[in-house]
């Protein structure tokens, strides 16, 4: 099949075909972090302490990229990542992002935010699995019947974001004029609200959204509402994940969601092996944050990750071209990783074993 045709002929053209047909404010909502940016920036600095020593003469006359990712089979080690109001970013938002990852068999998990419904995207999804994000709702009840939704539109896990108790300050957002403010439209339903800022008024620092509340009980409260799995996206602290374990939840995604959360966040991959150590033998264990070429997948892999998630990337791709946008992504991707596994001496996701980093920086 001819790749489709779109602005960018590289991995390294899409940032700037993507930022060409962006307006400012989205822009900045896209690219920004929190804060100063120190974990936006320390989740791609992290990557390079990190150098791969390849096999040679391994016989890589064939690779095969395929994984299993909660049982399921899927053409490739990494998945699109959970982004709020894709629909700002192009007029088919999720629906184009879940056709595309359908047809190159990726998974694909879709945030509480989107702009489409979580059925129009489970349609869009063709075969390929998808995860439901959820942000937990103040009231528990539109929590459960979004978990009902997923659960009848055949969504295979429902992911837990447990880093966005409150919406952090960002800088960036603020300043380009994007705000989360309960405007955007929400295509699962005019009950579901996003998070919101933590401390409104002097004098009234602390007093947090009632969603601010959680605690682990509420993990036992989804499961047993549902027969999904239950994924924990945005833990760095292997107690967390210890915990995570004890109480029966099956993946955990080492995240600082992109560095737009707690501003001076360890770097994801800088969290990921204590983590793996500490549960990779009961739970699947995800890595997103600063994921851009093979070379970045092949690292967290080797140090324990099952399949990274792909976040600003895809989003770059949806602005830059839709559907044939993301299509075209997938396609330079699992093609970079498909010659970076053969240069290496790897021939399946399997072989991608931690001989296979060699840490060479600070
Ligand atoms: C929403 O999840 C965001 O990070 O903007």
């Amino acid at each position: 099949m001819d790749p489709p045709i779109t602005s960018f002929r590289t991995l390294g053209e899409l940032e700037e075909a993507a930022s060409r047909r962006s307006l400012d404010a989205l822009w900045a909502y896209i690219q920004g972090g929190a804060s100063e940016e120190r974990t936006l920036r320390a989740n791609r600095d992290a990557f390079r302490s990190w150098g791969l020593k390849p096999r040679v003469l391994a016989d890589v006359s064939s690779v095969d990229l395929h994984t299993e990712i909660l049982g399921a089979r899927v053409g490739v080690p990494f998945w699109v990542a959970p982004m709020a109001y894709q629909g700002q970013v192009h007029p088919e938002g999720e629906v184009a992002m879940a056709r595309a990852a359908g047809r190159a068999h990726v998974l694909g998990a879709y945030s509480t935010l989107s702009s489409r419904s979580l059925e129009e995207i489970a349609a869009a999804s063709g075969e390929a699995p998808r995860w439901f994000q959820l942000y937990l709702q103040p009231d528990f009840e539109v929590s459960r019947s979004l978990i009902e939704r997923a659960e009848r539109a055949r969504f295979s896990a429902i992911v837990l974001t447990v880093d966005t108790p409150v919406l952090a300050v960002r800088d960036r957002q603020s300043e380009g004029g994007f705000a989360i403010d309960g405007s955007i439209p929400i295509g699962n339903g005019r009950d579901v609200v996003p998070p919101t800022r933590g401390p409104v008024r002097q004098g009234e620092l602390y007093r947090l959204r009632s969603d601010a509340g959680a605690t682990w009980e509420v993990v036992d409260q989804i499961r047993s509402v549902t027969r999904l799995p239950v994924v924990l996206k945005g833990v760095l602290d292997e107690r967390d994940a210890r915990e995570a374990a004890r109480r029966g939840v099956r993946g955990i995604v080492v995240s600082n969601h992109g560095g737009r959360q707690l501003d001076g966040a360890v770097a994801s991959l800088e969290a990921l092996p204590a983590i793996v150590a500490a549960v990779g033998s009961s739970l699947e264990v995800y890595l997103d944050g600063g994921v851009r070429r093979a070379s970045d997948i092949l690292i967290a892999l080797a140090l324990g990750a099952r399949a990274v998630g792909i976040g600003r990337p895809l989003l770059w791709a949806l602005a830059a071209d839709g559907e044939a946008g993301v299509e075209r992504y997938f396609s330079l991707l699992a093609t970079e990783l498909a010659t970076s596994m053969a240069l290496s001496g790897r021939r399946n996701v399997a072989e991608v074993d931690r001989t296979l980093v060699e840490r060479t920086g600070p």
